[in-house]
């Protein structure tokens, strides 16, 4: 990084230069300047460390904060744009597989048919879970423990199985712990399902493909010979796609921060879904069906959209740090509802969904915000039709999530990045002395 910087110039007074492609800090405390290249879309804020030593910039949501260079993921928030490793999340959808799109963030590129099919091969044969995890540690739970509690809790023992993990400098073994997570998930999410329901763990079977097992080892019952529906095996891998990776997200955050103390990858993983858990995030998938169960007609949406409006509530599945136009995702997942439909029957819910968009899109409270649909706004009403409980939702975002948090997991390990060690601007108390029982 100091690299793409080296031309940072501090100049006294008056004698900074026109140069276009850079910031000027002057401190006006000493009249000193530093010049900072803009490279990337982005300045180096060490610049200024030099310049002001102890003077930190305040940004507790990261809302004008780059907290990392990454070229795994770009997002274009004012056009709608995503695309990982420069394609189209459009492209990815109609063209790609979980698995392969899996293989492209991780590895920049898509893999040619060999690539394919020995990552294919190890993914699918990595899919048990350790016999303590699966008759142990879920009987654990209370009956109706939310099945990502249960997830965050697996993914994090999972670090207990598995001790070279810790070797996160190694590529062999980071690759190993790579394939495991993404291997894996889907058997512990499926398990977390059925131990809520109290119903028996279905194994892996490795003849099926990666979505199709997932449907079977939630769905099947009793019959060996089950077979997901190839339409909803489909979807759920366009979905599974989708949620692939969003750059600098919450959890991703997290995955990055958990993992900058060099912690293993399951650690850092777990960190990631537990970031992922929060209505804020992950969560509204979850809290988009109920927000339409509760609004439950046409007739309610204006009083709905009035209370948003007065600030008591806020329209789940709407608004995004990012995108201030239609979120691609959202309008992918959209299309793809009536296929997944034909064949589940048509949820209700969706025709409140499509007036509440339609309404929230023609009202200035929402068109000054720029607050369009976002992935979570359609998402429920797929997995709802295709028999997915809502508290399984934000676990569906989680598997399609683990390769984006792998890959910056990974990247970040590349880059040699410090530990994240964010400062702060103390506003507590100044010093005193101790204050003896009697005296208060
Ligand atoms: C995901 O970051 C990612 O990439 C996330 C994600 C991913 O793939 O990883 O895309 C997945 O998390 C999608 C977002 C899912 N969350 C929701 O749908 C919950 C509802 N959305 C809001 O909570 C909110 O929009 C956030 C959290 C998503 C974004 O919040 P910001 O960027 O901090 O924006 P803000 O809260 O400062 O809002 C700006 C204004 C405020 O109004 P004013 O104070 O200016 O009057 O817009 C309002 C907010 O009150 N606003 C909303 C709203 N979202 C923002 N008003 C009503 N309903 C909403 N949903």
């Amino acid at each position: 990084m100091a690299d793409m910087y080296s031309t940072i110039v501090v100049k006294g007074p008056q004698t900074v230069s026109e140069s276009t492609e850079s910031v000027t800090i002057t401190d006006n405390r000493t009249g000193q300047s530093v010049e900072v290249p803009i490279v990337d879309g982005g300045v180096d804020a060490s610049a200024w460390r030099d310049l002001m030593p102890g003077l930190w910039f305040l940004d507790p949501g990261f809302g004008v904060t780059a907290s990392a260079s990454s070229a795994i993921t770009e997002l274009d928030g004012a056009n709608g744009v995503l695309r990982y490793r420069g394609y189209p999340i459009e492209q990815l959808a109609e063209k790609s597989t979980f698995l392969e799109v899996a293989y492209l963030l991780l590895n920049g590129e898509l893999p040619n048919q060999q690539e394919l099919d020995t990552w294919t091969h190890d993914i699918t044969y990595h899919t048990f879970i350790h016999e303590n995890m699966r008759k142990r540690f879920y009987e654990g739970f209370h009956y109706d423990a939310h099945p990502m509690g249960m997830l965050v809790s697996a993914i994090a023992a999972l670090s207990t199985f598995y001790p070279e993990a810790k070797e996160v400098n190694d590529p062999h073994l980071r690759y190993k712990q790579i394939n495991r997570l993404i291997s894996k998930v889907p058997t512990l999410a499926a398990m977390a399902y059925r131990a809520s329901i109290g119903m028996p763990f279905v194994y892996p079977d490795n003849s099926m493909t990666y979505p199709a097992n997932f449907l079977s080892m939630m769905f099947q019952v009793a019959d060996p010979n089950f077979q997901a529906d190839p339409v909803l095996a489909k979807a759920m891998d366009v979905l599974f796609i989708i949620h692939g990776d969003h750059e600098q997200n919450c959890s991703t955050t997290a995955m990055r921060v958990v993992g900058s103390s060099l912690a293993d990858p399951y650690s850092a993983a777990a960190g990631a879904t537990a970031a992922l858990y929060g209505p804020r995030h992950g969560g509204a998938n979850e809290a988009v069906i109920h927000m339409l169960e509760e609004i439950g007609s046409y007739d309610n949406i204006p009083a709905f959209i009035e209370s948003v409006k007065a600030g008591d509530r806020k329209l789940m599945g709407f608004g995004h740090r990012v995108y201030k136009a239609y979120d691609p995702r959202a309008r992918i997942v959209k299309n793809h509802a009536d296929e997944v439909f034909k064949v589940t029957g048509k949820n209700p819910l969706i025709d409140i969904a499509l007036k509440l968009e339609e309404i929230a899109l023609e009202d200035e409270y929402f068109k000054s915000r720029n607050l369009y649909p976002n992935v979570d706004f359609y998402t429920g009403l797929i997995y709802q039709a295709m028999g997915f409980p809502l508290d399984m939702f934000t676990v569906l975002f989680a598997i399609g999530r683990m390769p984006g948090w792998l890959s910056h997991w990974q990247e970040s390990l590349e880059q040699g990045s410090k530990i994240s060690r964010p400062r702060q601007v103390y506003v507590g108390p100044a010093a005193r002395d101790y204050v003896s029982m009697s005296e208060r």
